[in-house]
């Protein structure tokens, strides 16, 4: 399938290739650049190419690879870092060098690396295609390897093998390889998707305690300029209580994501122990990358994620910005003139972003094993406007729902969410998992403390109009307690030794302050001088 190019707009390339499909992958020009179709019409087709366009001509070559764009899925994504094609960019760096150049491919597994193979059939044996001829170890993941055709097997390999090489062979020398590659943009099948039942424990307690997260479920960051995403995300990152987390950086500073990659190299997953980097999977689109691989970077990543998900691990999908690829989708729309709607992003913004959502849950997988798919998207408004597209979009379609607050944040406290805007729909369920499994008192103190926070804001508005003369006893007594849960609570310094808190330490830590409140309260009934309370045994 080859073709010449006929007309160029940006990062969008019109080619003359007869037969291609949507979304099959196309190479451009003498660099063979990259790109994928996204809009047929008779005779032609448009092509939204993944790398700069500068310097490509008219009449240059194009082809048509005759599949979509797929991600390569098999043992050793874990520790890697790939960009948004999935090209894996430490490897690029030691072949290409520090610069990814044009055109330029490399597999993103590591073909060479050994990995240790337990078989399951032996030679003689019939197998179906789908069928799991054994297992690779990576680290304690099990990687089913599956039959990617039926026959008879002729040869099996056992014990250490590399991926370039077939794991097994079916009589008419059909080879079987031990990795797979996957449309990015097609959903992994499950047998069913099940209700979220676990909470993602986060260790930042305003989440765990008062806006809880679902293994399986999706959560939004919205924050305007400067209120803590970033620092969040790579928290959660951290914490999680997850087996794999994948993190997107897309279209955000490069610097943070080389941060990211050091710190998590020396860190220790405060769950199992190991090595942080040994549970992640870094995909780099940042700012200075081009538009159109950001926009299939979510897609590589949630790909790749679904893949351990169908392993039966946990996963966490977590991706900084999804504003950042709102404004990829716009520009390669407008580049192909498509219809703009609401502030110039496409007409199918929502429905882009809801299809993306849909791909989180807990699912039984196809070989009859719980996984679940966690989605955490931070969104950055421009102007701190949540009224915005792409902020609405993705509302209306996520679980949870963590204001990041301006105000907040330039108080410094962090993490700035706000505890009255904010919402999780998660809430219920998740209360009386960890009412059972960790404090008996978890959801009366949340109830407790909710009251407490809505009531300090009251008084600290009329006390604003009136003066803190004119309030009671009784109320400098409740704005104290709510200082501390503000303060010694719901702020969590990232820096510091408090940046993890486990659910049962969540849980003591509220247990005092609300604690103390009552007692003091009964004292203060009993007519103890609020001074003296106030002064005395603060927790
Ligand atoms: N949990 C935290 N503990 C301590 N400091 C924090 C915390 N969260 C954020 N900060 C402070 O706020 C600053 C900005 O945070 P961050 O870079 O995460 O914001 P952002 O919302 O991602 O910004 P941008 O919109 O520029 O991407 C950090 O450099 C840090 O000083
Ligand atoms: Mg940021």
């Amino acid at each position: 399938m080859k073709g010449r190019i006929i007309g160029i707009s940006g990062p969008t390339v019109t080619v003359d290739i007869p037969d291609l499909k949507l979304y099959d992958r196309v190479r451009l020009g003498l660099e063979r650049l990259q790109g994928e179709v996204v809009h047929l019409s008779s005779g032609r087709a448009m092509v939204q190419v993944y790398e700069d366009t500068r310097g490509l001509a008219l009449g240059e070559p194009a082809e048509g690879m005759g599949r979509p764009l797929s991600a390569q899925l098999g043992p050793g994504l874990l520790t890697g870092i790939f960009d948004g094609l999935q090209r894996p960019l430490s490897r690029m760096a030691a072949v290409h060098g520090p610069f990814i150049r044009p055109g330029k491919l490399l597999s993103p597994l590591a073909m060479d690396q050994s990995w240790q193979f337990t078989p399951a059939p032996q030679i003689g044996d019939t197998v179906t295609a789908g069928e799991v001829l054994g297992t690779i170890s990576e680290g304690s993941h099990q990687h089913p390897v599956h039959a990617a055709a039926a026959g008879t097997l002729t040869m099996i390999a056992s014990g250490l093998v590399v991926l370039k090489e077939p794991i097994a062979l079916l009589a008419g020398d059909i080879k079987l390889y031990a990795h797979e590659e996957w449309p990015i943009r097609q959903p992994r099948p499950y047998r069913q998707k099940l209700a979220p039942t676990a909470p993602l424990i986060t260790g930042q307690r305003i989440i765990d305690f008062l806006f809880p997260l679902a293994k399986g479920g999706t959560a939004i960051l919205p924050g305007g300029f400067g209120t803590g995403k970033t620092i969040l995300e790579q928290a959660i990152a951290k914490f999680a209580d997850v087996d794999v987390v994948v993190y997107a950086g897309c279209g955000e500073r490069g610097n943070e994501m080389a941060e990211m990659l050091e710190e998590f190299g020396e860190l220790a997953d405060p769950w199992s122990g190991q090595r942080l980097m040994d549970r992640t999977i870094l995909v780099a689109n940042t700012s200075n990358m081009p538009v159109a691989a950001r926009e299939a970077s979510i897609y590589t990543a949630v790909t790749m994620a679904e893949y351990y998900r169908d392993m039966g691990c946990h996963v966490l999908l977590l991706a900084d910005s999804i504003s950042r690829w709102a404004e990829a989708l716009r520009e390669i729309s407008s580049a192909m003139e498509e219809m703009p709607g609401e502030e110039g992003y496409p007409t199918y913004l929502a429905s882009r972003l809801a299809g993306f959502f849909s791909r989180a849950g807990v699912v039984e997988t196809m070989n009859g094993r719980i996984g679940s798919l966690s989605i955490i998207l931070s969104v950055s408004p421009p102007g701190g406007d949540f009224t915005e597209p792409a902020t609405q979009a993705c509302l209306r379609t996520s679980g949870a729902f963590l204001m990041l607050d301006t105000a907040l944040a330039h108080r410094r406290h962090f993490p700035a969410i706000n505890w009255f805007q904010s919402f999780s729909l998660y809430d219920a369920d998740m209360g009386s998992y960890f009412e059972k499994e960790v404090s008996p008192a978890w959801n009366r103190n949340r109830r407790k403390c909710q009251a407490l926070l809505q009531r300090d804001e009251k008084l600290r508005e009329v006390a604003a109009i009136v003066g803190a003369d004119g309030l009671q006893d009784s109320d400098h007594l409740l704005l104290a307690v709510a200082e501390r849960i503000r303060q010694d609570f719901l702020c969590q310094n990232s820096y510091s030794a408090d940046a993890f808190s486990t659910p049962e330490l969540t849980a003591e830590k509220i247990n005092t302050i609300i604690s103390w409140g009552e007692a003091a309260e009964k004292r203060l009934t009993d007519g103890e001088e609020l001074a003296d309370i106030l002064s005395k045994d603060k927790p």
